[in-house]
């Protein structure tokens, strides 16, 4: 089976909920701000690709929020929060999704800013969206978070990856600690992918062969679809998952 089975119909529960989901505009996160609409909720989707965006929220009109935003420029967090306030009275769920792998770098070749940009994008983004997030309470119930680890977080990442896989490992304990903050009011879990078929792995390895033949290392033998991602997402964002907070969800093909 290449992809996921017709998901379960969340829209009981989502319609009219608003979700800020980063770095929606492709991949796992496209994925995820599909799913959610077809389940009834508003989209808040905060990229640095402003085409997609477009496109997006032409297609989508006012179910969706299309926001240029970097998620590393504290500035314009605040200010892109502060439209979603204004606009739907805060937000019920986030998902801390934009990431980038780096420029490959083993240690021979340590490039200290490089290590700083990958930390920024990746880690220091997910930290003071989810502050911004805490903020921005509406009047929505029970609130949900789903940060996006990896399980690079234990491999380490293929060689020349570790800001990226430090980062990822950072995501997984910052998820605990949130977890513990935040609770019983919101809760904070996050999911490890293995290798997922996204443009990211086309960026880190330049190559369709390359990117194909990491199904060997797979027990499932095969690579991961972004829509596989979003089921698992879904689940932990809803109440489906009440009593599950501060865990870790690999979704990696038995990697
Ligand atoms: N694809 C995989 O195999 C895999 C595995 C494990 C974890 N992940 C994680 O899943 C998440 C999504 O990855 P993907 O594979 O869908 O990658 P992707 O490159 O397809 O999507 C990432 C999105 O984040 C956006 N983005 C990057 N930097 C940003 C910034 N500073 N501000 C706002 N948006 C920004 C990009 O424009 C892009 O739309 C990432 O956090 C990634 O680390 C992916």
């Amino acid at each position: 089976m290449d992809q996921a089975m017709p998901g379960l119909d969340y829209s009981f529960y989502f319609r009219d909920r608003p979700v800020l989901v980063t770095g929606g505009a492709s991949g796992i996160g496209l994925a995820i701000v599909e799913r959610l609409l077809a389940s009834g909720a508003k989209v808040a989707i905060w990229d640095l690709r402003g085409d997609r965006l477009e496109a997006l929220a032409q297609l989508h009109g006012d179910r969706v929020l299309a926001q240029e935003v970097d998620v590393a420029d504290t500035d314009a967090v605040r200010a892109a929060m502060a439209k979603i306030v204004t606009t739907w009275g805060g937000l019920a769920h986030l998902v801390n999704n934009a990431g980038i792998i780096g420029r490959i770098m083993t240690l021979d070749a340590f490039d200290a800013d490089e290590f700083q940009r990958v930390l920024s994008v990746n880690l220091v983004s997910a930290a003071q969206v989810t502050a911004a997030f805490v903020k921005a309470d509406g009047d929505f119930g029970e609130r949900s978070i789903v940060n996006l680890s990896s399980i690079a977080a234990r491999t380490g990442g293929m060689l020349g990856n570790f800001a990226y896989a430090t980062t990822k490992a950072g995501i997984a304990t910052m998820t605990l600690s949130m977890s513990k903050e935040l609770a019983p009011k919101v809760r904070v879990n996050a999911m490890a992918p293995g290798i997922i078929d996204t443009e990211i792995q086309m960026d880190s390895l330049g190559d369709r062969a390359k990117v194909d033949a990491l199904a060997d290392i797979i027990p499932m033998k095969r690579l991961g679809q972004p829509t596989e991602v979003a089921e698992a997402a879904i689940w932990l964002l809803s109440p489906g998952s009440s009593y599950t907070t501060g865990s870790l969800l690999d979704v990696a093909g038995g990697r």
